[in-house]
């Protein structure tokens, strides 16, 4: 059912009044009409949120809450616009509990404001609003899925798919990283995507902790190391000098991609923001090597790539691995045109016949080493021979 039609319980924020309405043309309380009325599971879900009904700005009624992240709470609003004219937008407010994240919060709305992306939430509107002492930036609604709830829904997804939907979160890096902005936290849950039936659109959202590369990042001075472990570049705990690189963002991707191909992430970490000293060690000491044994061999290549621990063997920017992941991924070739996409190089395995004769070649080798053993070394017993044969190899831990 169409939801401008849905009736529903609805009821006055301020006080017990209720009536059937509509959340996207909701009555006013005739008690209190500067607010609102919204929709009563709201407020048995949020009884707390005073902001539930309120007009922000003189023009944006908040009617739901959308969701609440590390500093801010996402209401879907109403905007009023001449000749009674509203739409549906997203607006974004800084949490009171949160506002020592104030300089941040200006960060994001300064950030979101220079982007242009499709595949970025796009910035409508930012002002304070001095009635409820509250800074709030106005985007556009994404009516979809988080990609977290994505992937808790339907599994792990076919290659093709989980590549399209990378694709564009690598084309909008693309433009964030030319406009020196590093996102610094990518994960499933600030990624939206919505599906109109035909297509699966990408929108990344949570510009919080970004940072223009070129700045001081400011957490030096708060001592704070924003992020979410799971998702962090290896280097962020490794003697890190505070530089902030588009790298960090494409290990992120690698580790989205890996996640939403296996349902698995690549490296066991705890995801503990308390405990960075011990995620650094189990990160840099004892790193687990992606298993991708279903892929196509070259593309599990590309994405152990993305996912080196070490940032110079990773792709150096979005539009690189866009053009590595293009063979596999319609909107990344489409995107990338005609530009050479070159497949990385299909490992040479032996043949059956090389195997033989290798095999016999090492037979001799041993045949002959034992009859020299034999003739030179008569005088050493069975058991210190045995001694004195080498360690067996140990294995080194896979790097990716
Ligand atoms: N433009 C939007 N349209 C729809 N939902 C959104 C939008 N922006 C954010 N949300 C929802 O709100 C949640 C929190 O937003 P986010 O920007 O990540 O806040 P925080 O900075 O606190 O993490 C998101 O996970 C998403 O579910
Ligand atoms: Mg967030």
């Amino acid at each position: 059912m169409n939801q401008v039609t849905l009736q529903r319980l609805m009821q006055c924020p301020l006080c017990d009044y209720r009536q059937a309405g509509q959340p996207l043309s909701p009555p006013r309380c005739p008690e209190h009409p500067s607010r609102v009325m919204v929709a009563k599971r709201w407020l048995i879900n949020a009884p707390k949120d005073y902001l539930l009904g309120a007009k922000l700005g003189d023009k944006y009624h908040l009617i739901h809450p959308l969701g609440q992240g590390q500093f801010g709470r996402v209401y879907h609003a109403l905007q009023d616009g001449a000749a009674g004219v509203q739409r549906s937008v997203a607006v974004k407010i800084l949490r009171e509990d949160r506002r020592e994240m104030y300089a941040l919060f200006l960060d994001e709305v300064k950030v979101i404001s220079q982007l242009q992306s499709p595949y970025i939430a796009q910035y409508l509107d930012s002002d304070y609003d001095t009635e409820h002492g509250i800074i709030y930036l106005v985007m556009e609604l994404i009516e979809g899925r988080s990609l977290a709830e994505l992937m808790d829904d339907d599994g792990e997804l076919d290659p093709e798919r989980a590549l399209n939907l990378v694709a564009q979160l690598l084309i909008a890096l693309e433009e964030a990283h030319a406009a020196r902005v590093v996102h610094r936290d990518l994960k499933p849950a600030n990624i939206m995507v919505s599906d109109d039936g035909r297509v699966e659109q990408l929108k990344v959202l949570d510009f919080g902790v970004s940072r223009p590369n070129a700045d001081q990042p400011r957490e030096q001075t708060q001592g704070l190391l924003p992020g979410t472990p799971a998702y962090m570049a290896p280097e962020l705990f490794q003697g890190y000098t505070g530089e902030v690189t588009p790298q960090m963002d494409l290990f992120a991707v690698g580790v989205i991609l890996h996640q939403l191909i296996t349902g698995n992430f690549p490296y066991q970490v705890e995801d503990d923001a308390e405990n960075l000293i011990s995620y650094y060690k189990l990160y840099s000491q004892r790193p687990k090597a992606p298993r991708i044994s279903t892929l196509d061999r070259r593309l599990g290549q590309v994405i152990q790539r993305a996912l080196s621990l070490d940032p110079k063997r990773r792709f150096q920017s979005a539009r690189e691995l866009l053009i590595a992941l293009a063979p596999w991924s319609t909107i990344a070739s489409r995107h990338i045109g005609d530009q050479l996409i070159e497949l990385p190089p299909e490992p040479k395995r032996p043949r059956r016949f090389t195997l033989l004769v290798a095999a016999a070649l090492l037979g001799g080798v041993i045949g002959l080493g034992a009859h020299a053993l034999q003739l030179f070394l008569p005088h050493l017993t069975g058991e210190e021979l045995t001694q004195q044969s080498p360690e067996p190899p140990t294995v080194s831990a896979q790097q990716p």
